[in-house]
């Protein structure tokens, strides 16, 4: 690609702190040309995280801070997202990202970020969500995208994946079979984001042109708005 376009593509940051699959999905899809971004720091709180292996292995700037090295959560918040800034980052995505982000220190990025959460948003904000949807004999679980603000797992969803719960199912096999419905809706809503089409006008998301009333809904061909 040449340099002049490259440096013209929408500049994006993602914070994760395990695996990575998510962030694999994210890297595929751009170079599959459905993502048209580039990712200029993927970022950790954890230096071992597989992650980061992975960035390194594609070319992306990574880095690794020890919360343990701050005083308290918001030092180490500042200096991360800091540093996220001077990436030259346009938007942030947390892709399992383990870790509250200070409130105050998030405000500059608030409608700039995007989290993914593997459960039907408002159920089932932090842990556990898989055994927490069988918990409660639901017939539905899923997977939630939303803008990150300082409320936990609590800012507006943007776009949804469903699956059926199945006789059977345990933590696992649920997890598993939630994950690749993930991996198509965090690049989507990226794509979204990046492009325009989805933006933060007055404290709420906006979906071309007008307030999203309702999240959209991850279907064969993509995002569309809920019926
Ligand atoms: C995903 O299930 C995501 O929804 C949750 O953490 C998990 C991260 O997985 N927030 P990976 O590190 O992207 O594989």
């Amino acid at each position: 690609m040449p340099s002049t376009e490259h440096s013209t593509l929408p500049r994006v940051a993602v914070l994760a702190s395990g695996r990575g699959s998510n962030l694999a999905a994210l890297l595929a899809a751009r170079d599959r040309g459905e993502l048209v971004v580039r990712f200029v720091l993927v970022g950790s709180d954890k230096a071992v995280a597989p992650v980061l292996r992975l960035a390194e292995a594609a070319g992306i700037p990574t880095l690794a801070l020890d919360p343990r090295g701050y005083p308290d959560r918001r030092a180490f918040d500042a200096d991360l997202l800091q540093r996220v800034a001077d990436s030259g980052a346009q938007w942030l995505v947390l892709a399992g990202y383990m870790r509250i982000v200070d409130a105050d220190v998030l405000r500059p990025w608030v409608g700039r970020t995007i989290n993914i959460h593997p459960s039907l948003l408002p159920k089932y904000r932090g842990l556990h969500t898989h055994r927490r949807a069988l918990e409660a004999q639901d017939l539905e679980h899923g997977a939630s995208v939303h803008f990150v603000t300082a409320e936990l797992d609590g800012g507006p969803v943007i776009a949804q994946a469903r699956i059926p719960v199945e006789a059977g199912d345990d933590e696992e096999v649920l997890a598993a079979r939630l994950l690749p419905l993930e991996h198509r809706l965090l690049p989507a809503v990226l794509g979204l984001l990046a492009g325009g089409r989805l933006q933060w006008k007055n404290g709420q998301p906006w979906f071309d042109g007008t307030p999203l009333r309702a999240p959209l809904v991850l279907a064969a061909d993509g995002l569309r708005a809920a019926e």
